[in-house]
């Protein structure tokens, strides 16, 4: 084989040169949009932290609305976010947390507050109905019941964890 068949043209090294900086700019954009994309993806196992929310003793069944603040780890930004939940006993002695946040277009909920319907949660945004258990009711524009925060009962304390759709939290 003569030398010359291992020589690069001025042609060939152009080619890979800009071959060679043009995926690297690619990547380097197509990276960050990437992760981004399947960021929420990632993030979507990882259950809050419980928090102390209230005393056992204060709850009746009757729901309440306790508010309170989780820490919140944003990449390397750390803040305190509030929360809050409608808290209440049920007939047989469990404790069951709602998440406020209506299951239509994120408005909060309300125990109560509609005089039409004085044994549900209430929606003003449009008028949304859920069943004391949370459970959304039909022909009103909510079309899952509310969330339901992870919880744990410790020393007469009730701590909350992550709200999840009903049946997996
Ligand atoms: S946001 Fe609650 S009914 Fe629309």
């Amino acid at each position: 084989m003569s030398e010359k068949n291992h020589r690069v043209s001025r042609r060939q090294f152009l080619n890979y040169t800009l071959t060679g900086v043009g995926g690297f700019m690619a990547a380097g954009m197509l990276m960050p949009m990437v992760r981004f994309a399947i960021d929420p993806v990632l993030k979507a196992g990882t259950d809050q932290e419980m928090v102390l929310v209230c005393d056992e003793s204060e709850l009746t069944t009757e729901p309440q609305r306790f508010d309170f603040k989780i820490d919140q780890i944003d990449a390397w930004y750390e803040s305190e976010e509030p929360r809050a939940a409608w808290i209440f006993k049920s007939e047989n002695g469990d404790v069951i947390a709602l998440s406020p946040v209506c299951k239509h277009l994120g408005c909060t909920v309300n125990w109560a507050s509609d005089e039409a319907n004085p044994n549900r949660f209430f929606c003003p945004c449009h008028y949304g109905l859920y069943e004391k258990n949370g459970d959304n009711v039909p022909n009103t524009p909510p079309l899952a019941p509310l969330d339901v925060y992870q919880h744990k009962v410790e020393d007469g304390k009730v701590y909350l964890g992550s709200a999840k759709p009903k049946g997996e939290a």
